[in-house]
């Protein structure tokens, strides 16, 4: 029986804890979007400029009743930029895609209950300059593309059915950087509903240290808040979990927040011996903070962190756990192929996994931080990361930015450097000196666990400059100057941040000019850059090199180096804008992974007879061989920086290359020349998609010869068909040169290969089915499962198909009937009070009179509307603009539905109502306008 009650309680305990906790909603769902300005119209007037001024009142699209009824519906993630066409005449910088103004409007309900909570808006990013406005307040400017926005709309809300409203403008003409930014809201963004009392965003602080030995401590800080009306006492509780889920330290700490005020809790524990995280082990704990009150859990915060210790020597390089890593790094940006700079996160995961199979252990998110679900994939996945900040400013609005940073990724072990900055030309001054000793300090009053780097091409040398404000100096394309820096300072910590930008085209071996096409044998690089090998080759040999970061990872949209139109994206990349790779991908890999044999050709065998064919073997054995249709053509011993390279004249065939490693064969490959193509091959990434509306998957798209060989040199043009559980969200195919529509039906294989981008829908269970076709080639098809799951906690869609009228003026009540259509001075503020329903005046005086004003929706326009009154009490008579529209002849209350007469543009109201004698009257409920029934 005791136990029976026993669980009972716990039972209660456990629903009343999940009740009362924080909710994280996604609130990607229905968007709508109309791309463009819309410019409001000048205020003139005295009363127009008087209500402008006044909270909640924001015109134009900003405002409350803005007619939306023909913007476009969408989810996010979203980026309008790679939706249209390219014009030669837009920035190269941007990959000429025209960005321009867009706008974004969400409606919003609030459950009555939930009244007393605490809401928070987040925005993980708006690319670039953006305004939000709720219920016609501004709430947010937020001026960078590449931070989040959280705004606390408690204050603003309405409850229940009368709807809330998200507007936000969207400046996406101005520019933070020099390479493709997107335009609009490309990350996710959430509700977060809290208790009042509760811990803010970011606010746990929780990155590990080692106090000596095996024992290691959090000094934990939480960072509570108070919204509510009371001042609240709570436990704060922290709990750490092990990787297998084993709770291994728990502390608890009381804390009192007064009435909408901060408080900052200290909660250090102490963990031994734990599970080191690593690049190969990546052990991550929990830790797991609650606030308590009274026993009953208010809110509950979840992260996830790691053991490691770091260390930046100045003559050895980097130190990961006390054992030396060279930093086999990688700059990439944030854009790919088909979806502009709004990647789902499971194609963020395809790319992160293309990078650990080639040997990358580091990452630069250049030139900003990246997305905090891809700083979890990093965690997981075991990569160290430079994470980079976007703004050089230390002024206010700036430092927020490169504070916000610090605060959501100091608990990810993966983060090893914080970048203040990517080559500024202050940076050899002492200007530069004085904003970086600002920025630095600002990091390490957050965290002063990680060193301090930014990226200098250049400047270091002088007497005074960035170099001495930051704890490792980060160098781009500075080679020659490597060891002059390092005898100049032999105690400074030093990192290739940048030093390949090198150029090739993917699956191209001859360059063609006047093509914008370039040959894959790493021969061009910028005229301030390196090749990859070159610059590998600097650094690898030079021990107080903590490493480098190749420019870059993945072709990007815009900087089209060394090409202009028609060239839009970069060929910088060691893979293709979809992560296809090129022949930097196997000389990095050769040189980067060291525990098995590896061997690859490069070119293709598809060539003319006779034809003098440059063959690269990469390989990271000790000698290679290569035969040709069985032949032997030559052994060469592999060297690891330069590659090899062999003279052939081409037959068709197979050329294989053999590896070595103590006279002993370990590897081989081969290249053939195969026939033309006969059918289309479609490869799913993965074998199946979770129908949560989020996970998406890349599928490689080849043409097959008639033996089953993929075709090099296809080009045919493919036409993709999508349907069931799922929805093509773009494809491309790593042509720089490229201005097909990266969301149509079609696509063109370049050089064998494209890559279609399929979705699940939200709550699917059906297959996707995917076929592609091609003229004279035989279609693909494949049916990619989709696994049912729960679908995220989401805020639900909310339409708005009706105009709220909701701010009206009252007329001093009297017992003379007046003239509902009297006027009253447009500078007259005062005479008349103000309200929004629901509005009730006690009994006391027989006649009320109120006006408003409103623009009905334009699909109104005909008559086909209604003014609807939820709620009336007392006799009503309803005017519009001087005409008697509508009666209600009872006292009691009730709810009022009067025919909105044909037309357009703004009416004017007024709704006299005669009381009951001895009763009060109002308008208590909520009066709108909408179709009829
Ligand atoms: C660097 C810069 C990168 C990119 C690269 C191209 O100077 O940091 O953003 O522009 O050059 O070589």
């Amino acid at each position: 029986m005791k136990t029976k009650l026993f669980a009972f309680l716990l039972l209660l305990a456990c629903f009343s804890t999940h009740a009362a906790t924080r909710e994280r909603l996604s609130l990607d769902r229905g968007w709508l979007f109309h791309q463009g300005d819309i410019v409001q119209p000048p205020i003139v007037g005295h009363e127009e400029s008087y209500s402008n001024a006044k909270a909640g009142s924001a015109g134009g699209a900003a405002a409350n009743e803005y007619d939306d009824s023909d913007w476009r519906r969408l989810n996010l993630p979203h980026d309008w930029a790679v939706e249209g066409p390219f014009d030669p005449k837009a920035n190269v910088a941007q990959g000429y895609r025209p960005r321009g103004i867009g706008w974004y409007r969400r409606y919003l309900r609030v459950d009555p209950a939930d009244r007393g909570k605490h809401f928070e808006l987040q925005f993980d990013a708006i690319a670039t300059h953006a305004t939000v406005w709720v219920n016609g307040n501004v709430v947010k400017h937020n001026w960078s593309g590449y931070n989040a926005s959280y705004i606390d709309i408690t204050p603003f809300l309405r409850y229940g059915d009368a709807m809330n409203t998200i507007a936000i403008r969207v400046d996406a003409q101005a520019m933070e950087g020099w390479w493709y930014e997107g335009a609009g809201m490309y990350r996710h963004s959430w509700l977060v509903k809290r208790s009042p009392l509760h811990v803010v965003t970011d606010g746990v602080h929780s990155t590990p240290r080692q106090i000596k030995g095996q024992q290691w401590s959090i000094p934990v800080e939480v960072t509570l808040n108070n919204s509510g009306k009371q001042a609240g006492d709570v436990v704060v509780e922290v709990t750490v979990y092990d990787p297998s889920g084993k709770q291994v330290a728990q502390r608890t700490a009381s804390a009192h927040v007064n009435v909408l005020a901060t408080d900052t809790v200290q909660l250090p524990v102490t963990i031994n011996n734990p599970s080191l995280w690593s690049l190969e082990k990546t052990n991550l704990y929990r830790v797991s903070t609650r606030v308590l009150q009274a026993g009953r859990v208010l809110d509950e915060v979840s992260l996830n962190t790691g053991f490691r210790t770091i260390r930046f020597d100045a003559a050895q390089g980097f130190f990961l756990n006390g054992v030396h890593v060279k930093l086999q790094g990688v700059c990439i940006h944030q854009d790919h192929a088909g979806v502009g700079v709004a990647v789902p996160d499971s194609v963020w995961e395809y790319r992160l996994r293309r990078l650990k199979e080639m040997g990358v252990n580091a990452i630069r998110f250049s030139h900003n931080a990246p997305a905090a679900e891809v700083l979890d994939m990093v965690d997981r996945m075991g990569f160290v990361v430079m994470d980079e900040n976007r703004n050089f400013n230390p002024s206010e609005d700036y430092m927020k930015q490169l504070e916000w940073m610090v605060k959501r990724d100091r608990h990810h072990p993966g983060v090893i450097l914080w970048s203040v900055f990517n080559e500024e030309p202050v940076q050899a001054t002492e200007v530069g000196y004085e904003m970086a000793r600002r920025m630095s300090a600002a990091v390490k009053a957050l965290d002063d666990t990680r060193p301090v780097t930014a990226a200098m091409n250049g400047g270091f040398l002088t007497e005074l400059n960035v170099s001495h404000a930051v704890d490792v100096v980060g160098s781009n394309y500075q080679v020659p100057d490597y060891d002059r820096f390092h005898k100049a300072h032999p105690d400074k910590p030093f990192t290739s941040s940048e030093d390949t930008s090198a150029f090739m085209t993917r699956g191209e071996y001859k360059t063609v000019k006047d093509k914008n096409l370039i040959a894959s044998y790493d021969d061009d690089a910028a005229q301030w850059g390196n090749t990859h090998r070159d610059a590998w080759e600097a650094i690898a040999t030079r021990p107080y090199v903590a490493g480098g970061f190749v420019w870059t990872g993945f072709d990007y949209r815009g900087e089209p180096t060394p090409n202009e139109w028609p060239s839009v994206s970069s060929v910088f990349g060691i893979m293709d804008l979809n992560g296809f790779p090129k022949t930097a991908y196997y000389i990095h890999q050769v040189q980067w992974i060291k525990d098995r044999p590896l061997i690859h050709i490069a070119p293709h065998w598809n060539w003319k007879q006779g034809d003098n064919v440059r063959v690269m073997v990469m390989a990271n054995i000790e000698r290679i061989k290569l035969l040709l249709n069985g032949r032997e053509l030559g052994e060469q011993k592999a060297d690891p920086y330069r590659m090899n390279n062999f003279n052939v004249v081409f037959e068709p065939g197979k050329l294989e290359a053999i590896g070595y490693n103590g006279g002993k064969e370990v590897v081989r490959t081969a290249v053939e020349t195969t026939g033309a193509p006969v059918r289309l091959e479609l490869l799913p990434d993965r074998a199946q998609l979770a129908g949560d509306g989020r996970d998406a998957m890349p599928i490689t798209v080849r043409a097959l010869d008639a033996q089953g060989r993929a075709v090099p040199l296809a080009d045919n043009e493919v036409t993709f068909a999508v349907s069931g559980g799922g929805r093509s969200i773009g494809h491309g195919n790593g042509d720089p040169n490229s201005h097909e529509d990266e969301k149509g039906p079609t696509r063109r294989l370049f050089n064998g290969l494209a890559q279609l981008i399929v979705q699940t829908d939200y709550d699917s269970k059906d297959a996707i089915a995917v076929s592609a076709s091609a003229a004279g080639l035989q279609p693909a098809q494949i049916s990619i499962p989709v696994r049912q799951v729960a679908a995220q906690p989401y805020v639900a869609e909310a339409d708005a198909p009706l105009t709220f009228v909701r701010s009206w003026r009252i007329a001093p009540d009297g017992d003379q009937r007046p003239d509902p259509n009297q006027k009253l001075a447009s500078f007259d503020m005062n005479t008349w009070g103000w309200g929004s329903p629901p509005m009730r005046a006690a009994a006391g005086s027989k006649y009320h009179l109120y006006r408003a004003s409103f623009t009905p929706r334009k699909n109104l326009a005909d008559g086909s509307g209604r003014i609807r009154f939820a709620a009336i009490r007392g006799k009503a008579e309803i005017w519009l603009n001087g005409t008697l529209i509508g009666k209600k002849d009872s006292f009691a209350a009730g709810a009022l539905d009067v025919p909105l007469p044909a037309g357009a543009g703004k009416r004017e109201i007024n709704v006299l109502l005669e009381a009951e004698p001895g009763q009060g009257v109002g308008i208590e409920g909520n009066v709108t306008i909408e179709a009829a029934r």
